[in-house]
Order: structure tokens, then sequence, then C-alpha cells
């Protein structure tokens, strides 16, 4: 029989189910994240009543605020950044819970204070030893933390201590395979919750339904009936105010190696034979082990870089990537990029998957393509036109939904065709909108569930494939030959020659 633990897709009976009473500690609790995201997300759930009524944060930064002033923060961020208060009672009961502890990430008597601090909080709470650590601190900080925490005691309990890592998990491979040996000797890999907010998109996670609750889709999923599929991730923001951040990253590590190969992952991997964590995982694994960039040597065969150049959007004048205040005027972090890759399985074979992400570019759009490949003789040449491909779309963002594109026969006497779309969207058919990815995330953290996390080799196996390119992007070079696009245009032409020279097209989103 298949436990709720086991299945958590059904989502139905998994939502039913309440974490345990727990205290989320949340490092880097000054930051952007805390106030935006996390403890809204945490807010909302409380609101839906999801939680059990211990629930108590515990903010963690080095500033010494006071724990009203926390709360105060916390408000504004939920009235700024979510859907506001709501009941002021409701409010009130949650800020109770919320408490702040100022320490140095690297003084290991600070965490001695805060496991005491957390200990007196389980009596006054009722929260049972019940702990979620939340690294929300700059990455480069994570490996120290992460000792610390080991090192005073604080993961110990495998089964009511879990630990939440945010991406980017490591800057390469090799960074990332220490960062999981740093991990792994602290705490077992069931108490590890590496993050990647894409998977708490409820449209990502209705490709596994869409795939394997259809008896009629997966049949074409393959080589023999896909030409190509073509995921894009495109974002009309520029850097923000995280330069800083942005220009040790870049697109490849902050969108590719983690967003983009999740998709691709849940795309392209075999059914699994089971919801279960580790079976998806695995498959996840399998999948990106046969996967690499399609022509190394000429890498620019199948890895293009870009950056954002100034340029209008929603017709205001916008600065160059260059030009954005703490941004290096020589840089050569990309904010675009695009890539081919091979699966070498019997399934995918020989069908590209091209991938491309960037900021300021036209229009905010996350989809998947499946382009199918063509009839074996078109019939209707006398139409002196050419069929469209069928073109089977997942679209993530904005306007979920999924599209089928097929070719019809225009009304009148002549036979001329034209492609229309079937189109089913999210909003139409279920008139509501979905949570935000880190409040399913959250959730399914506290309730032990990791199947929407990452494990340790497949974060490994996703850095390897992007390692070709990022090794050679990392290398000086003179600026000028950074590959530019002008804000709000789509890609550079670089990219576009990446496709075209396969005979195949960006789609126009
Ligand atoms: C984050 C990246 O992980 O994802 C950001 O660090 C990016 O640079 C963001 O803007 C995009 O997320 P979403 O959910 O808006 O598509």
């Amino acid at each position: 029989m298949v436990t709720l633990l086991e299945n958590p897709l059904r989502v139905g009976l998994r939502q039913e189910r309440t974490p345990e009473p727990l205290i989320l500690v949340i490092f880097g609790a000054s930051g952007d994240l805390t106030q935006r995201k996390l403890v809204p997300a945490i807010y909302q759930l409380k609101q839906e009543r999801r939680l059990p009524p211990e629930i108590t944060i515990v903010g963690v930064a080095r500033r010494p605020w006071s724990h009203d002033y926390f709360r105060e923060q916390m408000r504004e961020g939920i009235e700024q950044f979510s859907t506001g208060i709501g009941i002021e009672e409701v409010w009130q009961d949650f800020a109770r819970g919320l408490f702040y502890f100022s320490g140095d990430i690297d003084a290991p008597a600070d965490y001695q204070k805060l496991k005491a601090f957390l200990s007196e909080l389980d009596t006054q709470r009722g929260t049972r030893g019940n702990r979620v650590f939340y690294l929300s601190v700059s990455p480069k900080f994570f490996p120290e933390a992460i000792r610390q925490l080991g090192g005073a005691g604080m993961l110990a309990d495998p089964v009511k201590t879990r630990l939440v890592i945010e991406k980017p998990f490591g800057r390469d491979s090799s960074s990332a395979q220490q960062l999981n040996r740093v991990v792994q000797q602290v705490c077992k890999e069931q108490q590890i919750y590496r993050i990647d907010h894409y998977l708490g998109k409820e449209t990502v996670q209705n490709l596994l339904v869409f795939r394997f609750a259809n008896a009629i889709f997966e049949p074409l999923w393959n080589r023999q009936f896909v030409d190509h599929v073509q995921i894009t991730v495109a974002e009309t923001v520029g850097v923000e105010d995280r330069a800083g951040y942005y220009e040790s990253s870049g697109a490849l590590r902050d969108m590719v190696q983690n967003h983009l190969m999740q998709l691709f992952c849940l795309t392209a991997m075999e059914p699994p034979n089971s919801l279960n964590a580790d079976s998806i995982r695995t498959e996840k694994v399998k999948v990106l082990q046969a996967t690499h960039l399609t022509d190394i040597r000429n890498l620019e065969y199948s890895a293009v870089r870009g950056q954002y150049g100034p340029g209008w959007m929603k017709g205001e004048p916008v600065p160059g990537y260059r030009q954005e205040p703490g941004v290096n005027p020589n840089s050569i972090t990309p904010t675009y990029v695009a890539m081919k890759l091979g699966v070498d399985n019997w399934r995918w074979k020989g069908v590209p998957f091209y991938m491309r992400t960037g900021k300021r570019l036209p229009k905010k759009v996350t989809e998947i393509a499946i382009q199918f490949r063509e009839v074996p003789l078109l019939i209707f040449q006398s139409a002196a036109q050419q069929a469209s491909p069928n073109i089977l779309a997942l679209r993530i963002q904005p306007n979920e939904g999924i599209s089928m594109r097929f070719e019809v026969k225009m009304p009148g006497s002549d036979l001329r065709t034209r492609p229309v779309d079937m189109d089913f969207s999210y909003g139409s058919t279920f008139g509501k909108t979905t949570g935000d990815a880190y409040e399913r995330l959250l959730l399914d953290c506290m309730l032990g569930d990791q199947t929407l996390f990452t494990r340790a080799d497949e974060v490994e196996e996703a850095w390897r494939v992007v390692m070709p390119a990022l090794a050679a992007w990392e290398a000086p070079t003179d600026p000028a030959s950074i590959p530019q696009y002008e804000a709000g245009t789509w890609e550079p032409n670089e990219a576009e020659l990446l496709i075209n020279r396969d005979g195949r097209r960006w789609r126009r989103l």
C-alpha cells in the first residue's frame, strides 16, 4: 500500500497533513528573501491553517535588532510583498511566535547561545526540539554555518532536525562536491533540503502529472516523434540591486545550473517507479548522467553567452548591464545564456534540447515547447504553403497552461491550411491563483517530504553538464568579445545562430 509520504503528489491527501510543532531558524534574517518570500510564505500557510499553533520562527543575523523590530520588518514584508495581514488576531498570534537572535556566523559561542535560546523556546512554545535551519545567507557562508551548526550538535538528531540550503549550491562542480562533503559530515541526506524554488511552482509539478497520468502523450515523447525541445526562461528585470551577488554568479550559475536543468530533467526523465522522493530523484540523476553539451570543442556551437546593453523597456530607457550600479564597467558576467544539450539514451539520442535564459528580454515568460517532427510527406503541396510543425507548449508562467498546435483546413473552397492552438489555461479552468513556490516548499520540508528538493548527486550532475561552458567563460577575455543584446530585445545574434545553424528557430513568445 502507498503511504501518504510515499505519494506526495496526491495533493489533496498530502495537504491535509500538518507539520509537527517546530522552530524555523532562518540565517540571514535581515536579508531580502526572508522579508519578501520566506516569512510571507509561512504567514500565508498560517492563514490557511496549515501550520500547528506552536509554529515559531527565529531570525538570525548580525544586526542588533530587537524581537519587536524584527516583527515590524516582517509585518511590512507581508503587507508589501504578499496578500496582506488579513485578520489582525491571526497576525498577533503569529507575531508572538517571531523572535530575533543577533549572532555571528563564524562565532562558536553564538551557536551555543542560540542553542540555549532554542531550548528555552521549546519550553515556552512547545516545539519539542523540532528544528528546520534555513540558510538564506550569502553562499560563501554556507560551509562555515553548516560546520558550526554541526559542531554545536544542532543537527545531531536526524529525525528532529533539518537543514535547508538555498541556491546556488556551490560555484562549480568541485565546490558543490566539497559542500556536499561538508554537509554530509554533519548530517544525513534525509535531513538535507537543497532548495530550487522552480520545483515549488505548481506548473512545474504538473509536468509530472501531464506526462505520467495521461496515456496519449508518453508514446510520442521520444526521438521517433520529437524533433527538438526548447526551454525558455525569459525575464524582463535587470540585475536589480543584486549586482554584488550577480557579478560573481551570472546567468549560468543563477538560472541554468538549477532552474533550467530542473525543467529539463522533468521533461526528459524516464517514468519513475513511484512518486516517492528517491524514485523521482534517481530518474533525474539518470537523465542528467546521459546529458552533455553537444559540441565542447567548438563551444559556440553548443553554448552562447550574452550581456544586455542599454535599451528600452515599456517605453522607458534602461541602462546596460555594465552601467548598472555596482557592476564592473568591464564586466564579462553573462546575463543571457543559450545552450544546446544532447541526451545519450534510447529515448532521446539525436534530439537536441535548446535552452535559453536572460534578463532584460522583452517578456517574462517560462515555457517548455516540444516540437514534433514533420509529416513524412506533405500531400497538400497545392496549398502552396508549408504545414507548420505540431508544438506542445507547456507554459510555466505567466498565464499558466498547456497548448497544442496543429494544422487545420481553413474554411473555403481553396485547400489552405493554418496552424491553430488547442489551449488549456489554469486560470480559466480552476479560477484561482496558485500559491507561492516557497509556501509549497517550506511546507514540504516541515512535513519531511524531499521530493521537490535536489539530492546531492543531482546537484553534482547538473554542475557537470554546464562545466565546459563555465570553465571556458571564467577565463579572462576581452570584454568587447562578450555578445551584446539591447535591453528589451530577444537574444544576441550568436544565440540565433546556435539554433539557426540546425535549420531551426527560437520560438517568438
Ligand atoms: C532566482 C534568481 O533564483 O530566480 C533570480 O536568482 C531570478 O535572478 C529568479 O530573477 C526568477 O524566478 P521567477 O520565479 O521570478 O521566475
